[in-house]
C-alpha cells in the first residue's frame, strides 16, 4: 500500500503540514509506504483551458505537474491536507487540482481511466468556527478525487486553529490524524 500525502499549505511545519505528517505516520504504522509532496515547493501552472487533453487525456503544459500525475495515478490512497483560505482550499493547491482536468477528460470524455478506484482522505484546518467553513472545500476535494478515481473515505476538519504550529497544543487532533492515516492504510 502506497499512501501519497499532498501538503497544500505554504507554511512548512504549519498546522496542515503537522497533521499530514501524523496521518502519514499512522499509515506507516499500519504497514504502508508513504510519500509527501509539498505543492508550494513545486512549479505547477493552473489549467489554461487549452483542451489539448481532449486528444489523449494528457496536458500540454510541461512543469512539475508531470511527475505529480504519475504519483496521483500510482498511489493506493491519497491524503490532501490544506488550510482554509477564504472558505476554500489554499491557492497553492488549486493549480494542482485544476490541472487534473486532463484526468477528468481521460475518465469522463475518453473513458480511458484504466486504474481502480482508490481511497482518499481530506484534512483541513481553519482559524474560525463558522458552521459552513468546510462546505466549499469539501465539494472541491470530493470532485477532485472523483476526477482522479479516488473515493473520499475520511475527513478531519478542524476549526479554531490559527498560528503556525498551534495544532501542537491540540494532541487530540494530532491523534485523530494519526488514527485517520492508520484506518486509510488498513484494507
Ligand atoms: C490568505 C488566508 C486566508 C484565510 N482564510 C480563512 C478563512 O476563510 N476561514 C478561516 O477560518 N481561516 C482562514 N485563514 C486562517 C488559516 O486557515 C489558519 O491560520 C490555518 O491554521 C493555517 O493553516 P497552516 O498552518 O496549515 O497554513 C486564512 C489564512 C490566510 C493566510
Amino acid at each position: 500500500m502506497h499512501v501519497l500525502g499532498i501538503m497544500g499549505s505554504p507554511r512548512i511545519k504549519g498546522n496542515s503540514d503537522l497533521l499530514l505528517d501524523e496521518a502519514l505516520a499512522g499509515a506507516r504504522e499500519a504497514g504502508a509506504e508513504t510519500e509527501k509532496i509539498t505543492v508550494a515547493k513545486l512549479k505547477i501552472e493552473p489549467c489554461e483551458e487549452y483542451y489539448a487533453c481532449l486528444k489523449d487525456g494528457r496536458c500540454v503544459i510541461h512543469d512539475d505537474m508531470g511527475a505529480v500525475y504519475d504519483k496521483l495515478l500510482a498511489a493506493d490512497a491519497v491524503i490532501v491536507a490544506s488550510p482554509i483560505f477564504f472558505y476554500t482550499v489554499s491557492a497553492q493547491l488549486m493549480p494542482l487540482i485544476s490541472r487534473c482536468q486532463a484526468l477528468w477528460v481521460r475518465k469522463y470524455v475518453l473513458k480511458a481511466m484504466d486504474i481502480p478506484v482508490r481511497k482518499g482522505a481530506f484534512i483541513a484546518v481553519g482559524a474560525t468556527k463558522g458552521q459552513k467553513l468546510f462546505d466549499g472545500p469539501k465539494l472541491t476535494i470530493r470532485y477532485f478525487f472523483q476526477a482522479i478515481n479516488v473515493e473520499l473515505r475520511e475527513e478531519l476538519l478542524i476549526r479554531g486553529v490559527d498560528k503556525r504550529g498551534e495544532i501542537k497544543d491540540h494532541p487530540d487532533h494530532l491523534a485523530a490524524a494519526r488514527a485517520l492515516g492508520k484506518r486509510l492504510a488498513t484494507a
